[in-house]
């Protein structure tokens, strides 16, 4: 963890917007009501613009106008709409025009959707903790490029959780090809990421071991039903990221032998996974979402 700060240190982690935490701690708090979060998002132009678009947009087919901050956030709800600048907030401080950036976007973006189908068909609460852990698994990813010139070798295999390893012909674990590259892996950074933008200690934690295919290594139940979802939910992503180019994968029915210990979290048969990914494809192979 050591080399993981030094890295940090010199690549520097984007900070959270300071905008960003204060909504943030003003949701979490049990006292907090639409009027308190709307004041704080009134003084910062910004967002206040960014949540207006949003509920104005297509995607809510409202058919009126909305142009209160207030009446946004009661029919968008306080989780939506933490997701979405949370969503913004990474894209802006993580993201460049490369294209290796945009595959990390995309990537994340439909890891964090699946993952919040999937908490949503096993009954996972909180449900916006899956969407969260999906969003921010690699932001570790972009640090590494940014930091690697040369790592752009290895972005389509870390954002396919199995297959075959190009670069030596070998399946090896991406975390074990980070590290003998670089002495770090972006789990780690990732990590690092995820406490500094004061996210919650179950995404901090599954962020951490998503690539370590013993989910016993967490204790909590409801930590290990989190990694459980994200485990899925990054096959899936990088299944459609597969469809685009991207590196194969293993069948569902090789994946589920390698990961008994998720589908048996889950207590999902072979069909269900199957299902999960049809529709995914349905729904997310062309996702571009801005
Ligand atoms: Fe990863
Ligand atoms: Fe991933």
């Amino acid at each position: 963890m050591k080399q993981a700060e030094d890295i940090v240190a010199s690549v520097g982690i984007p900070s959270q917007p300071a905008i960003m935490m204060e909504i943030n701690d003003e949701i979490n708090n049990p006292n907090s009501d639409l009027q308190s979060v709307s004041e704080i998002i009134s003084r910062d132009v910004a967002t206040a613009a960014k949540l207006l678009k949003v509920i104005n947009s297509a995607f809510f087919g409202l058919g009126e106008k909305v142009d209160s901050i207030q009446r946004a956030l009661s029919l968008m709800g306080l989780q939506n709409f933490k997701k979405i600048i949370l969503s913004s907030a990474l894209r802006e401080a993580f993201c460049s025009k490369s294209s290796g950036s945009e595959k990390f976007w995309k990537h994340s973006m439909q890891t964090a959707t699946i993952a919040a189908r999937i908490a949503e068909k096993v009954g996972y609460n909180p449900l916006d903790q899956a969407y969260i852990a999906g969003l921010f698994h690699d932001c570790g990813v972009p640090l590494l490029m940014k930091k690697f010139p040369d790592y752009h070798e290895v972005t389509d295999y870390a954002l396919s959780v199995v297959g075959a390893d190009s670069l030596t012909g070998k399946t090896k674990s991406v975390i074990v090809v980070e590290d003998e590259r670089y002495n770090i892996h972006h789990c780690a950074l990732g990590h690092l990421v995820a406490k500094s933008w004061r996210l919650s200690d179950a995404v901090i934690q599954v962020i951490l071991y998503h690539h370590y295919v013993d989910i016993d290594c967490h204790k909590d139940p409801s930590v290990r039903k989190l990694s459980a979802i994200l485990f899925l939910a990054d096959y899936l992503a990088a299944y459609l990221l597969y469809l685009s180019g991207g590196s194969p994968i293993d069948s569902e029915d090789e994946w589920a032998a390698m990961h008994k210990q998720v589908v048996a979290e889950l207590e999902f048969e072979i069909e269900d996974i199957k299902d999960l990914k049809d529709e995914a494809e349905e729904q997310l192979y062309n996702f571009d979402e801005h």
